[in-house]
């Protein structure tokens, strides 16, 4: 079984999505870690001028690969980057790697790949839409911006107590623009989803509420 959750930055959709994954024993596949993975190794080896043919020659010599429990550990060639996937400047370059189409048609297959064979619960932007269109279940997370950047904000703060919360609003509004107005797989409500505004919702209400739709519909 397929279960996709698409939405914007800070909407909710990493933390439901692990949640709900637990509590049906499914898969949780993050998808934008493998565009973060990719964002982090193109900054660190100038990448960003390849043509079709160098990105090709790129994927077949470099394995990008998702480990752990909760497959929230990236590997790059057996090296463990996890930490570095979510600084500041990987936010910055990561709407060049997610507008490339094809950087965007490996990584679809990728995922696809692992939705072949397992029961899984997918988060990212176009997973209802493009990565899992025929998904069992699709949910479709928004909030209003200053909620997400306040949720956006606590969560960094633990890591940076200096963090500005005008820097966390620039990030935010310059993805959100970015994710919305791309040319390839720009992030939609992607049909016959079912949308959820969590802006006044705690993660328990948020998994519990799409937990029993499904368990409704299955009976
Ligand atoms: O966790 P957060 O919502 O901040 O972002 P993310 O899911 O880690 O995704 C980071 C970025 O990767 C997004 O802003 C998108 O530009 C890109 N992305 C994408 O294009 N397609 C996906 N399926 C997932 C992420």
């Amino acid at each position: 079984m397929i279960i996709s959750i698409d939405g914007p930055a800070a909407s909710g959709k990493s933390t439901t999505a692990r949640l709900l994954a637990k509590k049906l024993d499914f898969i949780h596949l993050n998808t934008g870690l493998y565009y973060r993975a990719i964002t982090y190794i193109f900054i660190k080896n100038n990448l960003f001028d390849s043509n079709q043919s160098s990105i090709d020659d790129f994927f077949n010599k470099n394995n990008i690969e998702l480990k752990g429990e909760s497959l929230n550990q990236v590997y790059w060639n057996e090296i463990n980057i996890s930490s570095f996937l979510f600084e500041n400047i990987v936010n910055e370059k990561i709407h060049i790697t997610s507008n490339n189409p094809i950087i965007r048609k490996k990584l679809v297959s990728m995922q696809r790949l692992i939705g072949q064979d397992n029961n899984i619960v997918c988060e990212g932007r176009d997973i209802g839409s493009v990565v899992f269109p025929n998904a069992d279940f699709k949910f479709f997370l928004v909030a209003d911006l200053k909620s997400r950047i306040q949720r956006r904000f606590n969560e960094l703060k633990l890591k940076n107590p200096l963090l500005d919360i005008k820097d966390v609003e620039d990030s935010l509004t310059s993805r959100d623009y970015n994710d919305s107005t791309r040319i390839n797989s720009p992030l939609i409500k992607p049909l016959e989803s079912i949308e959820i505004d969590t802006t006044k919702m705690t993660i328990e209400m948020q998994v519990n509420y799409i937990y029993k739709l499904i368990k409704q519909e299955q009976n």
